[in-house]
């Protein structure tokens, strides 16, 4: 396939639902070979990997907990074992648990912590394990959040989560660099995904929201997309230890309700 990342195999980790599978299809629209990684729904990951054959594309779906590193190992393992290599890598799996500071439980602490930082920490090492090994250069884009910088409160291991993939991503940019691998963070706003589904149903929430969105919307699956497919392409091959936040304009106009 042509376009603009023919030849090119990407991982992208939860793959199956909102912005992952946004970043699939442009992946493969562009001529990637993609790993759809999914946690549990085996349907969605398999509908989607149906769709990319159908347009004359490639793609395999990997069942993976990138909470669990042995897991982290197994799916970069078998997306070199299918495809012989692969050039990019989209840390995207993420989740949010909102409530009191005070009330914060040590698992729900864990589970935050341990797919949004520890899960891109192992899964990224793994991939550039292989990429060593094999003299390769290599892409690794993370899908943080503007809350790497802006204040989230009642989501403060989400922050700490992504705060934590902001500081990841500038060490790793210059560790790396020499071997020709890449690292950016791409800080989405507001997108419309099912993270958002509680926000997206309570209007008492949603509208102070918009109304601190200077572009006037929410992001859509697409807008981010296209920015991970920029981040991925030749285009970008001077690019690294940069956060590119994609919000409407929000993260500059946040103020308390
Ligand atoms: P989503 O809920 O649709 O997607 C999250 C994906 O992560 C799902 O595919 C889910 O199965 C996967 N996942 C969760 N735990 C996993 C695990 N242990 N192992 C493997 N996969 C796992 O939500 P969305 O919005 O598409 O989120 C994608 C990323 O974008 C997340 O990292 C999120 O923090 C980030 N983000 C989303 C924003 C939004 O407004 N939607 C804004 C800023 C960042
Ligand atoms: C969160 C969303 C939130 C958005 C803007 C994202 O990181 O996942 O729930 O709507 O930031 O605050």
């Amino acid at each position: 396939m042509s376009g603009r990342l023919a030849g090119k195999v990407a991982i992208v980790t939860g793959g199956s639902s909102g912005i992952g599978t946004g970043v699939v299809e442009h992946y493969a629209a562009e001529g990637a070979s993609v790993v759809i990684n999914y946690r549990g729904d085996e349907k969605s990951a398999d509908e989607i990997k149906s769709k990319i054959e159908g347009n004359g594309g490639k793609a395999i779906c990997v069942q993976a907990d990138v909470a669990k590193v042995a897991d982290c190992q197994a799916l970069v393992d078998t997306a070199w074992n299918a495809f012989g290599k692969a050039d990019i890598l989209v840390n995207n799996a993420g989740v949010e648990k909102g409530s009191e500071f005070v009330d914060v439980s040590e698992a729900d602490y864990d589970m935050v912590l341990d797919v949004n930082l520890k899960g891109p920490f192992f899964t990224t090492q793994a991939f550039v394990k292989r990429l060593l090994t094999a003299n390769l250069p290599g892409r690794v884009i993370n899908m943080s959040s503007v809350h790497e910088d802006m204040v989230f409160p009642h989501f403060a291991s989400y922050c700490a989560s992504k705060g934590g993939l902001r500081m990841l991503t500038r060490d790793l940019a210059v560790e790396l660099g020499p071997k020709n691998i890449t690292i950016n963070n791409i800080a989405p706003g507001a997108i419309i995904t099912p993270i958002n589904t509680g926000l997206l149903n309570d209007k008492a929430k949603l509208d102070p929201l918009l109304r601190n969105i200077p572009l006037g919307r929410m992001g859509t699956v697409d807008d981010v997309a296209g920015l991970a497919t920029f981040l991925a392409s030749d285009e970008a091959a001077y690019i690294t230890g940069s956060t590119f936040i994609i919000d409407g304009g929000l993260i500059r106009n946040y103020h308390e309700q």
